[in-house]
């Protein structure tokens, strides 16, 4: 055999070997080792070889079966309609082969398809002898299952009994049996009470309790079930699709999906892809894609089946936004403002087509919250952009080993002592000025797109600046010659010369983006321009008191803090000045133009019957007037609700006005 075939042979054998031990795991131990995904990635990989090298086909090939291996305990039932499985697609791209092939194979454009979650439970068949609960067999192999009757009899929503009149003797329904979210959750913490081991999702709960020999395990499970399909032909009904046949089971008593639909043509099944995807989160119980089913039947007839599905439907699935992995360790990162952030470091595992070994755990208290412990399995949630996180620990997997993670007492990078927050979860590195990560990112914020806009100063040119002190911080940045940047590494002279016109245009900027740029802790861009329409200079703003900054709409107290906390800091005056100094000109726009309530300054005390004090403060902020917290002599006049504080004396000590709630209206009412 030449060695590439000898490969191919080699391959084939151990994924057969693989799938085999996975179908085992799955459905006869109901317990997955491996992603659906990664099932099908191998399955998909055997069938590509097998079909590529026929020689090569093997009688124990999980391709030649249509399902696994069966546990003792229950008797046997031998399906008399084989109960096949669904082909999958992956991807959008399947899913469109899917439906080209549908179109060539029944020569129509558009083919309406009848579109279902595809439930994460258990697959059941279920048969009617004149209208009674016969049996409920579960999948098994495809051919023969076992027989859990009584166990699916104590499911509340499947009717023991159902109308004769519509039916043949016979009626054998398919459907799916499953646990709620909800459900799942409060027995996960019953187990939990008492010290045993959780569950690892709602669909082991369900099988496990469906294949308890004592059907008052299954009775207390609260387990539910959806019927989506009939399995034998000649049962009396007429309906001619599959949508108006799924109607009349759901007139005879059974649980049908309420988000079934049918969908007229591909746009429209692809439409209900996305829908459903977007809800999924939202639903009471977990599904993991979308089955598709040609709605007319008589093309079910046309199309057929292979040995393991029908063609006439697929099943869709949802791409993983969730997986499972080790948390090998955390690792402490240093923000732009100083917050040190808790890193997982995870076993690289691939989620929804992208690596990820790194993931946000955002801080101490959510670690506590969720107990996460080193050495843990971890759940990690992707979703689009958002930065990977650790979502919550699989504790059917904890080791009494696993440690619990502690915030370091020092700066991992600069070895200043670390300090909490008071009143916050977070941890911070008080060293602004001279902590390298802390420095280097504030420079990347100020040069950023929204704040100054410096083109072409990445990250590691910013680096490079630090460690040859060509600079110290943003505010050297107007100060760099172009010789300057020209001596870095790897840097061109048409890229120097670039960076260089670039800070200089940068220095004629707007107020708002000058303050943005200045990296307060909070003072997002939406702040940042709130604040540039309320000082007139930045003079002004480096001034403020708490009062200044408080009187202004949507600038609450921990923003004021921030703010009077950045210009308290000497070096950050300074540090404005070196750049003023060095050309920047701040294009300062006109100020709202104030009203005649502009000169009254309120303080609020005490309790009132309608409103909040924060809603009073805001009501009057609104029609122009300022409201501070003490009382001084510039106060207009003290409004004074029921129980007022020290405040009252004070006004009366400084002979100041007090207005009370039934001066309050005339009050706002004078307000223009
Ligand atoms: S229809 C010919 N509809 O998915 C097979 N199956 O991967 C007809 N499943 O064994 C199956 N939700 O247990 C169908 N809405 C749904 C489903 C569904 C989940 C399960 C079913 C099947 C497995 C195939």
């Amino acid at each position: 055999m030449p060695k590439d075939e000898k490969k191919i042979s080699s391959r084939i054998k151990y994924l057969i070997k693989e799938i085999n031990y996975h179908n085992e795991q799955y459905h006869t131990y109901d317990n997955p080792k491996i992603s659906d995904k990664k099932y099908d990635k191998l399955y998909k990989e055997l069938k590509e070889l097998e079909s590529s090298y026929p020689e090569y086909q093997n009688e124990n090939s999980p391709t030649r079966r249509i399902g696994d291996k069966l546990l003792g305990g229950f008797s046997k039932i031998t399906h008399k309609f084989p109960m096949l499985s669904l082909s999958n697609a992956s991807n959008a791209d399947d899913f469109e082969k899917f439906y080209i092939k549908l179109q060539e194979n029944i020569k129509q454009n558009e083919i309406p398809l009848f579109a279902e979650p595809k439930f994460d439970g258990l697959a059941v068949s279920i048969e009617y002898h004149d209208g009674k609960l016969f049996s409920a067999v579960t999948r098994g192999d495809g051919k023969i299952g076992e027989d859990v009757t009584s166990n699916v009899k104590t499911i509340k929503s499947l009717p023991i009994k159902i109308s004769k009149n519509l039916l043949s003797k016979h009626i054998t329904l398919r459907g799916e049996i499953f646990m709620n979210k909800r459900d799942f959750n409060n027995l996960n913490n019953q187990l939990l009470k008492v010290d045993e081991k959780p569950y690892a999702n709602p669909r082991n709960v369900a099988a496990g309790s469906i294949r308890q020999l004592d059907p008052k395990v299954a009775a207390e499970r609260n387990l539910q079930i959806f019927i989506h399909g009939i399995a034998n032909t000649g049962t009396g009904f007429k309906e001619k699709n599959h949508s108006s046949l799924m109607k009349e089971v759901e007139k005879m008593g059974f649980r049908v999906c309420k988000l079934n639909q049918l969908t007229k043509n591909y746009e429209e099944a692809c439409l209900y892809y996305e829908k459903i995807k977007m809800e999924r989160e939202n639903l009471p119980y977990e599904i993991d894609g979308i089955v598709y089913k040609v709605d007319d039947l008589n093309f079910h007839k046309i199309l057929g089946e292979t040995a393991k599905a029908p063609k006439w439907s697929i099943a869709y699935k949802f791409q993983s936004t969730e997986k499972v992995t080790k948390l090998n360790d955390v690792t402490f990162q240093v923000g732009r403002t100083g917050i040190i952030t808790p890193v997982a470091e995870l076993e690289a595992v691939n989620i929804g087509g992208v690596t990820v070994s790194r993931a946000s755990l955002h801080n101490m208290d959510e670690i506590e919250k969720k107990d996460i412990r080193i050495g843990d399995y971890v759940y990690v949630k992707r979703a689009g952009d958002v930065i990977p996180e650790v979502d919550r620990v699989l504790l059917s997997k904890r080791l009494p080993e696993n440690t619990k993670i502690k915030m370091l007492k020092k700066c991992p990078a600069c070895k200043t002592n670390i300090m909490k927050i008071k009143g916050q979860s977070f941890y911070i590195c008080s060293n602004h000025n001279s902590c390298f990560p802390q420095v280097s990112q504030s420079i990347i914020h100020f040069s950023s797109r929204k704040a100054m806009n410096i083109i072409g100063l990445g990250d590691s040119i910013i680096e490079q600046l630090l460690n040859k002190k060509k600079i110290e911080n943003y505010s050297d940045l107007f100060s760099l010659s172009y010789e300057d940047i020209l001596s870095l590494e790897r840097m061109a002279e048409k890229s120097a010369k670039n960076i260089f016109n670039s800070i200089h245009k940068s220095k004629d900027t707007k107020f708002e983006k000058f303050i943005y740029a200045l990296g307060i802790k909070e003072v997002g861009e939406t702040i940042a321009r709130i604040l540039s329409e309320n000082f007139q200079t930045i003079d002004y703003l480096i001034k403020a008191n708490r009062d200044d900054l408080e009187n202004i709409k949507d600038i609450g107290p921990i923003v004021s803090d921030n703010i009077l906390e950045f210009f308290s800091h000497k070096t950050n005056v300074n540090m404005v000045n070196k750049l003023i100094k060095n050309g920047l000109k701040i294009n300062y726009i006109k100020q709202k133009v104030k009203n005649k309530n502009q000169n009254n300054s309120y303080v609020i005390t005490g309790t009132f019957e309608n409103f909040t004090r924060e809603e009073l403060k805001q009501a009057l902020l609104e029609k122009g007037a300022s409201v501070s917290n003490s009382i001084s002599k510039k106060t207009t006049a003290l409004i004074a609700g029921k129980n007022p504080g020290s405040k009252y004396k004070k006004a009366l000590d400084l002979n100041i006005d007090i207005i009370k709630s039934d001066g309050l209206f005339k009050l706002l009412s004078e307000f223009h």
